[in-house]
């Protein structure tokens, strides 16, 4: 924020006459049809990101009403402006590879324009993270606030929601079990409000992941995106970003070490997505705050899951609020936070838990007492295949394969996969490997390929699981025993490039561990003369491809994480 001066007049270009520059602006602000009364009042903008490619952002507009009846209620002028909108199943190659884009678009256009506070509304997978990641670096007083998850529908009795059902009615189509006229009917019947998938996907992982930071207000992060007290909680949040304007609490006072831990805890007990690390790791990474694996794995290893939702237990986002939400999760999990971490609204976490709990249905938020599983959700592996890391979803894997050594069949990239997978000749067995190579951040943005098909004939003859190592990410809605964002990538020349067809693998989540039995001279022999894929030449994928980071820092471009601090701060 510009020193001595707010509103209209932050940041005016002075090339020569300030006063010109000021006269101008307002001018031009007049023919908006805004009072002069209120043209000189604090200015709140609010990043909206509506878009007709984004189902989940539907309900964008009367969001945007409810905020700014917020800000104007709390003195303040609101003043929406879009920014990139990134719809989840509409984006080529993948949205992973546009939420640095969107990061950026965010980042500068809260810098650019004369705002004191801004509120950032997104829902959708990559639009939380991105607004955080810009957020984070423009480091003016921010509320996050998000479109809130769908409701579910109802088909034959059962509730449906996307998209953990999504997966499960495609898995039985392809098997045979549902026929093409069941499938049809499902295809309208899965989402069918406004609002991000239903279940702990990314969206609402990262939605709980928000409020955890303390960059949402408590107990925004489930209300259903239908229910009037998202409305609610939007108009809050625009009184929210004026009280900010006074306190001049700013991303980097709240996003901290000690609540990004906090953020991981809450990522555990959720059983959360695999994405939500990544995007976790960038935008810590954009003050300078690194989540090592080791400590990691120490959070995953006492943090039990708590929460029982899809896609890997029972619920749906609709029942977590019900539950109680991210309030009673956070009370459940009191003992492990770190509880002098700084809000939006100025509180410590202590604080915020000192009011208490209203009613928690059980079968939903489990006590610590009573949990689903009395580890977390997700590991860090490394070993010979993923010197740099990858990560596992213990939770929704199958706990006979966590201990298995098999045979690889390896896929060279995404048209090879989708070429040969489902061929009745290809030679593989159920306790294969399944091995996708050239997925990871530099050879294809990234896409959730890591959800690899269980092939065809192994399906139909009753194979639900196999153990599949990619460098790609999954779906936060899928499940299965599935190592992802193996690093390095293999179009680096990381291990996984030099695997072959009948290799040994050895995977161990007791030891943390994904390994490649075969000699290190072997790989070697392999990995000479090795050629990365082509690069694009231009545009914005080329940028991409120069400078994405690997899966452990987040997958973000180089020049824009920060320096880690020096190890004597206390960030
Ligand atoms: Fe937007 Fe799932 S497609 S949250
Ligand atoms: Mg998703």
């Amino acid at each position: 924020m510009q020193i001595g001066s707010i509103g209209l007049d932050r940041g005016l270009t002075n090339y020569g006459d300030r006063d010109f520059a000021r006269f101008l602006r307002r001018s031009f602000a007049r023919s908006m049809g805004i009072s002069p009364g209120l043209l000189s009042k604090p200015v709140v903008g609010i990043a909206m990101t509506p878009s007709g490619f984004n189902n989940c952002h539907r309900s964008m507009p009367e969001l945007v009403e409810a905020v700014s009846r917020g800000v104007l209620a709390a003195g303040a002028l609101p003043r929406p402006f879009p920014t990139v909108s990134l719809g989840e199943v509409f984006l080529n190659p993948t949205s992973m590879m546009y939420r640095n884009l969107m990061a950026m678009d965010t980042e500068e256009m809260i810098q650019a324009q004369p705002m004191d506070a801004v509120v950032l509304i997104g829902g959708c997978d990559k639009t939380v993270p991105a607004q955080l990641m810009g957020a984070a670096s423009a480091d003016l007083p921010a509320v996050q606030l998000v479109t809130g998850p769908m409701s579910t529908g109802r088909h034959r009795g059962q509730r449906l929601g996307a998209c953990t059902d999504c997966r499960g009615f495609w898995a039985k189509y392809r098997a045979g079990t549902v026929d093409a006229e069941e499938i049809a009917e499902v295809e309208g019947r899965l989402s069918v409000t406004a609002g991000t998938c239903a279940v702990m996907g990314t969206a609402s992982t990262m939605a709980c992941i928000a409020e955890a930071l303390g960059m949402s207000l408590p107990g925004t992060a489930a209300i259903p995106a239908v229910h009037s007290d998202r409305l609610v909680a939007a108009e809050e949040s625009g009184r929210a970003a004026v009280r900010l304007i006074e306190t001049k609490i700013r991303p980097s006072q709240v996003i901290t070490q000690k609540s990004v831990e906090n953020a991981i805890r809450v990522l555990m007990a959720l059983s959360g997505s695999t994405n939500a690390i990544v995007h976790l790791t960038a935008i810590a990474g954009r003050l300078g705050i690194r989540i090592p694996p080791e400590r990691f794995n120490q959070i995953s290893d006492e943090t039990p899951v708590l929460v029982d939702l899809k896609p890997v237990g029972q619920g749906y986002m609709e029942d977590f609020h019900a539950a109680g939400g991210m309030g009673a999760l956070l009370r459940e999990l009191k003992p492990l936070l770190h509880l002098d971490t700084l809000d939006i609204e100025g509180r410590t976490l202590a604080e915020r838990l000192e009011e208490p709990a209203g009613w928690t249905d059980r079968a939903i938020i489990r006590s610590s007492s009573d949990p689903v599983s009395p580890v977390g959700g997700l590991v860090s592996l490394s070993g010979t295949l993923a010197p740099d890391g990858a990560i596992f979803k213990r939770a929704a894997a199958t706990p006979e394969l966590f201990e298995s050594e098999g045979r690889a069949v390896v896929f060279t990239g995404l048209e090879d996969l989708s070429r040969r997978i489902d061929d009745p000749d290809l030679a593989v067995g159920a306790n294969d490997i399944l091995v996708l190579q050239n997925a990871g951040p530099h050879a294809a943005g990234m896409p959730e390929a890591g959800y690899l098909p269980i092939p065809k004939k192994l399906a139909q003859a009753g194979v639900k699981d196999m153990v599949r190592i990619s460098d790609a990410r999954m779906s936060g809605t899928a499940f299965g025993s599935i190592v992802l964002h193996v690093a390095p990538e293999a179009a680096i020349g990381g291990p996984l490039a030099a695997v072959r067809d009948g290799d040994r693998i050895r995977l161990s989540i007791r030891d943390k561990r994904v390994d490649l039995l075969v000699e290190p001279e072997e790989i070697a022999r392999r990995m000479d003369g090795f050629t990365p894929p082509p690069a694009p030449t231009r545009g914005y994928k080329a940028l991409y491809r120069r400078t994405v980071t690997q899966a452990p820092e987040g997958c973000d471009f180089d020049f824009l994480a920060a320096p880690a601090p020096s190890p004597a701060s206390d960030r």
